[in-house]
């Protein structure tokens, strides 16, 4: 992007599809580098829990699997961002998700650089991660069946509270939302390769190389001054 964040900044946006990591790959990066996550997709089911209007609002969006509307998302991370914890850096988990997102964020960033980090990974290992994903409903720590990030007995390996599925984890819905991302999200990286601003990962490797990659990338690229 065109001109530099300052020394100590660390923006990153995090982008790929439904499955491929984000929110995995969040949750260390910002205790590793000590800055905010935004996931908006965290925010906005905290929002349909709660029933506030904007959870009415979007509910059924979530649901089917399609995107809510630029205006909504945009005014939600315009006010995020305003926030002082953000003047570190920020991780921003699932947005931008289309090329009006990026370009609003683009104004919001007034020209301090940051990082696109997009995840790439197949669709059919998207599916089968979509399918065994379970989270725990307290602290929203990520889960997979099978292999093992907590514990054999779906139960929190933190908040000792039995797992859950997300609603939008079926298959219908799985579809729907990976083909979203394939028509509206993946524009995104020809808009941030065409600004010298995307790091491409290959997230099919184990959680540990993904995020060795993404650390390479943020050192060399975001940091190199
Ligand atoms: P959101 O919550 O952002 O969902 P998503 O983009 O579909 O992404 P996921 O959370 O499903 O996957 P992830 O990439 O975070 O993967 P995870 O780390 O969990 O958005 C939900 C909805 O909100 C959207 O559909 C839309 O309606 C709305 N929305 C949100 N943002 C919006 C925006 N900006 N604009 C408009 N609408 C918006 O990992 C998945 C599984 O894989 C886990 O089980 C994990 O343990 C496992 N895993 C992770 N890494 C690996 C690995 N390297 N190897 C093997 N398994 C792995």
């Amino acid at each position: 992007m065109s001109s530099r964040a300052t020394p100590a900044e660390t923006n990153i946006v995090l982008i790929g599809p439904p499955g491929s990591g984000k929110g995995t790959q969040a949750a260390d990066l910002c205790r590793r580098f000590g800055i905010p996550t935004i996931s908006t997709g965290d925010i906005l089911r905290a929002a349909v829990r709660t029933g506030s209007p904007l959870g009415e609002h979007v509910k059924t969006t979530i649901a089917t699997g399609a995107l809510v509307s630029d205006d909504t998302i945009v005014a939600l991370v315009r006010e995020r961002l305003s926030q002082p914890d953000t003047k570190p850096g920020f991780i921003l988990d699932g947005f931008p998700r289309t090329v009006g997102q990026a370009e609003a964020l683009d104004r919001m960033m007034d020209n301090r650089d940051l990082l696109a980090v997009i995840l790439q990974v197949p669709e059919d290992e998207l599916e089968r991660r979509l399918n065994a994903r379970r989270v725990c409903p307290k602290c929203r720590g990520i889960y997979h069946t099978g292999t093992r990030y907590g514990s054999e007995e779906e139960v929190c390996s933190r908040c000792n509270i039995s797992l859950i599925k997300r609603d939008d984890d079926n298959l219908e819905t799985i579809r729907t939302r990976l083909l979203t991302y394939r028509n509206t999200t993946e524009p995104l990286i020809a808009y941030y390769s065409g600004k010298d601003a995307a790091a491409l990962i290959d997230g099919t490797r184990s959680t540990e190389a993904v995020n060795l990659a993404i650390r390479l990338e943020i050192t060399e690229r975001l940091h190199r001054r």
